[in-house]
């Protein structure tokens, strides 16, 4: 049987219409929640304390009581491509040296697509689908893929190459030598594609380039009509207290996300785009000499977020100058060297390449997009105590701590308060930081900083699980750290959560509203100076905990969009209980 498509087939093969209405309509009362003078017990519980609430401060005790309702979403998947190599040709070819041919092996039918004479990593199966591939447009692929000689285990990755030079991730598994493993994964189409083909390779497999085999591949375009019903608004509801933000890549843009978050988020964070991986130029810094103190930098990834942030007039947080990771070995060895044991440069010449790195991006922004980006994470996830540093600096995998020692915090802060516009604030950010040593060491930094007038803010990340810390911990850290009078600004939030039954979103939602009302109370109590709340990413979706293998629901909005019961525990709902 031939069974090959090639071309858009207007066949809707299945309509799944969910319906997860379950609740009322908007009670949009204004009755007081009047949950100020609480406090917390170590299980989490909240106790009546009896403290008074200041009566001059904004009242932001009255606030909105919002019914919980879930939205609709209708789904339709039309099937663009579509091959089971049983017939006697195939769209796919070879990529770079490889070869394709379809042969008699198949994990059903008789025949399967052979991949072999691979010469790089890269080389695989491609298909070009330029013309079906939609800008904005989310696709599902379907495959199936096997080995017989190499590795025990080897990752297979499916992915999209656009515009000849950029290769995004479709989906990816790890297969077992000789057993058929299925592999399975979306993708949105970015804007502005102009060609695109989806190729299957295989991951690194100890230097082995191995032969593999494919089989039925399907691409199915799904189409969702998405009906929220009339929700409220994070950044309204929250308006007299906090600031509300949202951390996007620049593939996590396109329409429909961008009504969502103009709607709901008055603060904006580059979840990638700011990061020095994302702003060197390697190949115009090894150009010329006069890159090596002053290393070139090149901002069009994170362009399409500052120009959608201009346009939808929302501020930007910075997100990071100065960080362990995501920041290339080379920016710190000699002459840009990419050599694995290339030496480190000097001191002197880290602290040139720094200052310069952080003037540029500095000036870049203020310049192009002046007022839009009010506050920078100067120096992200430095303290990791246990490792040496007499101030439990991170020492082990930091080539900054190696290379420049530990002032290199104090440097990068002198740095940018040096080019920083004047009301741009600084902010130092970590991770685990209601963890009892961590606080102290960062507690101990940034008083320092403080009393040298380098500093505006400390950064909570905030990575949550549903056991982990407990809010207890959480509580108590704000009010340590707003003991410093410094702003507070929770910046990377979300709540791991490995199952998505309807009792686990609960058990979400409830632990997310009474974590808000801890950092609403703390807020109105004026123990610390709470001034943004922002979640790591839009909808569980594209969560960076989120993965093929191990799926993963932190955030507030589902892979449709559609708002998760814990949207309304962050809105206090009352149809989500405490406990
Ligand atoms: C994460 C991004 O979300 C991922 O896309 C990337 O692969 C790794 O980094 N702490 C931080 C963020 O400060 O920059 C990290 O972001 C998450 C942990």
């Amino acid at each position: 049987m031939k069974k090959h498509t090639y071309r858009i087939y207007h066949i809707i093969i299945s309509i799944i219409f969910v319906s997860m209405i379950l609740g009322g309509c908007k009670k949009d009362t204004t009755d007081p929640i009047n949950e100020g003078n609480k406090t917390i017990e170590d299980d989490d519980s909240i106790v009546e304390t009896g403290e008074d609430t200041d009566e001059d401060k904004a009242d932001t005790s009255k606030i909105k009581e919002y019914a919980m309702h879930m939205g609709t979403v209708e789904v339709e998947e039309e099937l663009i491509y579509e091959d089971d190599f049983e017939g006697d040709s195939t769209l796919f070819t070879g990529r770079g040296a490889a070869k394709v041919e379809i042969v008699n092996k198949s994990k059903v039918g008789e025949k399967s697509l052979y991949v072999s004479g691979r010469t790089a990593l890269w080389n695989g199966a491609t298909v070009n689908l330029s013309e079906e591939l939609k800008d904005s447009e989310k696709y599902i692929v379907n495959g199936w893929v096997y080995y017989e000689v190499g590795p025990d285990q080897i990752q297979f990755d499916c992915k999209v190459e656009r515009n000849n030079n950029e290769y995004l991730s479709f989906a990816s598994a790890m297969a077992n030598k000789g057993e058929w493993t299925e592999i399975t994964g979306s993708i949105i189409i970015p804007e502005d594609t102009n060609t695109a083909s989806v190729y299957f390779e295989t991951g690194f497999a100890g230097g082995e380039l191995i032969d593999f085999y494919i089989d039925d591949v399907t691409i199915k375009h799904e189409i969702a009509k998405v009906d929220r019903g009339d929700i409220p608004s994070l950044k309204e509801f929250y308006k007299d207290l906090f600031s509300i933000g949202v951390a996007v890549t620049a593939s996590e843009i396109p329409p429909d996300r961008q009504d969502l978050i103009k709607q709901q988020f008055n603060s904006l964070t580059p979840g990638n785009e700011l990061k020095p991986d994302a702003v060197l130029d390697y190949a115009k810094c090894i150009s010329d000499p006069k890159y090596d103190d002053n290393p070139a930098v090149n901002f069009s990834r994170v362009e399409p977020i500052l120009e959608f942030a201009k346009e939808a007039n929302i501020p930007v947080r910075g997100h990071t100058l100065v960080w362990h990771s995501q920041t290339p070995r080379w920016f710190f060895t000699e002459g840009y060297s990419q050599d694995a044991n290339a030496p480190l440069v000097s001191k002197e010449l880290m602290l040139k390449r720094m200052e310069n790195y952080i003037r540029q991006v500095l000036e870049y922004t203020q310049t192009n997009y002046p007022g839009l980006i009010y506050a920078w994470d100067v120096v992200n996830e430095a303290i990791n105590p246990g490792e040496g540093d007499e101030n439990g600096l991170r020492v082990k995998d930091s080539l900054w701590y190696e290379v420049v020692g530990p002032e290199f915090i104090e440097k990068a802060f002198e740095y940018a308060r040096k080019y920083a516009d004047p009301d741009v604030k600084l902010f130092y950010n970590d991770y685990n930081t209601e963890e009892t040593g961590k606080l102290l060491y960062i507690k101990r930094l940034v008083k320092g900083l403080q009393d040298k007038g380098l500093i505006d803010g400390i950064g909570l990340q905030s990575h949550l699980t549903m056991d982990n810390p407990s809010l207890v911990d959480v509580n108590s850290s704000l009010l340590e750290y707003g003991e410093l009078g410094l702003e507070l600004q929770i910046t990377e939030l979300d709540m791991g959560l490995k199952s998505n039954t309807e009792e686990d979103f609960l058990n979400q939602a409830k632990r997310y509203k009474r974590l808000f009302m801890f950092i609403k109370s703390i807020h109105e109590s004026g123990a610390a100076n709470i001034t943004n709340v922002t979640f790591w990413g839009l909808s569980d979706d594209i969560s960076w905990l989120n993965k093929p293998s191990e799926p993963n629901y932190p955030l507030l909005f589902d892979n449709y969009l559609l708002q998760k019961p814990a949207f309304w525990g962050v809105l206090l709902s009352p149809d989500i209980p405490l406990y």
